[in-house]
């Protein structure tokens, strides 16, 4: 259990409190989810994106190369990560509907070919008919940040036209559909208080998610919010492991972002309370592309 009182001394409080908030956090995942860590295969499909998020790698109007894999790429991505004993796929990319869209029957293959995989995907905002259709092909969780829980902090983030409320008009309808779900949101973003992240807790705290991804900002060159600073490592621990007490029974991966910000930063995300670990299966020829940030790793 945890307070509602208590959040902001957590993320506030000195070096024991972190500490102490860790070891509670890890032994809540032990208790909860047992020992095991959970591998996820990330494939990148596209960085083929329509939107122009300040802080984004892949935004529309930064210049790099873009790509898009086909269905065979993306099958011999599952095969080889099925080889190697993972069982559930990741699908990730660029907000592009249109594309999106084809994705319908490459799913419907993954779906046959390996019945007992789980499936998800993690493709932005979506017509509603478009995700019916990738949850009957055989999709069966959908990853979607909310990014900031604060209007106006989320529109500070972002071009005009998106907001908040359509972000979360989506997750509700991806939880409709039967997705697993989940939410979250970059730690140390622009303009990111403390308060902000109380809003974030207490969002997540009501809609229950079943997945919850979080990792610290790390600026982009060629981004409007190049020259900002990171977000702490430390406070991502902080909030991992807050997110564990607050939703036990929670997905959450020690994040890329982290680990390009911390060494060892998986081994710290799984000590503060992550269960999953997401391992690169995009293409090698592809990867380099898919830069949401400086020094993304891949780990
Ligand atoms: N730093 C950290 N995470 C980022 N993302 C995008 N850009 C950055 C960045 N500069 C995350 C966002 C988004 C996902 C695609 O990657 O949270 O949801």
């Amino acid at each position: 259990m945890i307070r509602e009182n208590d959040l902001e001394a957590l993320l506030t409080g000195d070096k024991s409190t972190a500490e102490d908030l860790f070891r509670r956090a890890r032994e809540k995942c032990l208790a909860v989810k047992g020992p095991e860590v959970l591998v996820r295969a990330l494939v990148e499909w596209s960085n083929v994106c329509r939107n122009d998020c300040l802080y984004c790698g892949i935004r529309r109007s930064r210049n790099v190369p873009r790509y898009t894999l086909g269905e065979e790429e993306i099958l011999d991505c599952c095969t080889r990560a099925w080889n190697d004993g993972v069982r559930t796929f990741v699908l990730q990319g660029g907000e592009n509907p249109a594309a999106a869209l084809r994705l319908v029957p490459t799913v419907k293959k993954m779906r046959e070919r390996w019945p007992g995989a789980a499936i998800t995907l993690s493709l932005g905002e979506l017509p509603f008919t478009t995700y019916a259709l990738l949850r009957e092909a055989g999709a069966n969780r959908y990853l979607l940040r909310h990014e900031s829980a604060n209007p106006a902090h989320y529109a500070s983030l972002h071009p005009a036209g998106m907001r908040l409320e359509t972000r979360l008009a989506c997750l509700q309808e991806l939880r409709r559909l039967g997705y697993e779900t989940g939410m979250g949101m970059m730690v140390g973003s622009p303009g990111q208080g403390v308060g902000h992240l109380l809003e974030d807790l207490r969002l997540m705290q009501a809609f229950q998610p079943d997945m919850i991804g979080i990792g610290p900002f790390i600026p982009q060159e060629g981004t409007p919010f190049a020259d900002r600073p990171a977000g702490s490592a430390e406070m991502t621990l902080r909030l991992i492991a807050i997110l564990r007490l607050m939703l036990p029974e929670a997905n959450i991966p020690a994040t890329t972002a982290l680990a390009t910000l911390l060494p060892e930063g998986k081994k710290a995300g799984i000590l503060a309370g992550a269960n999953v670990v997401m391992n690169v299966y995009t293409p090698e020829n592809e990867r380099a592309k898919y830069d949401l940030y400086k020094g993304k790793v891949n780990v």
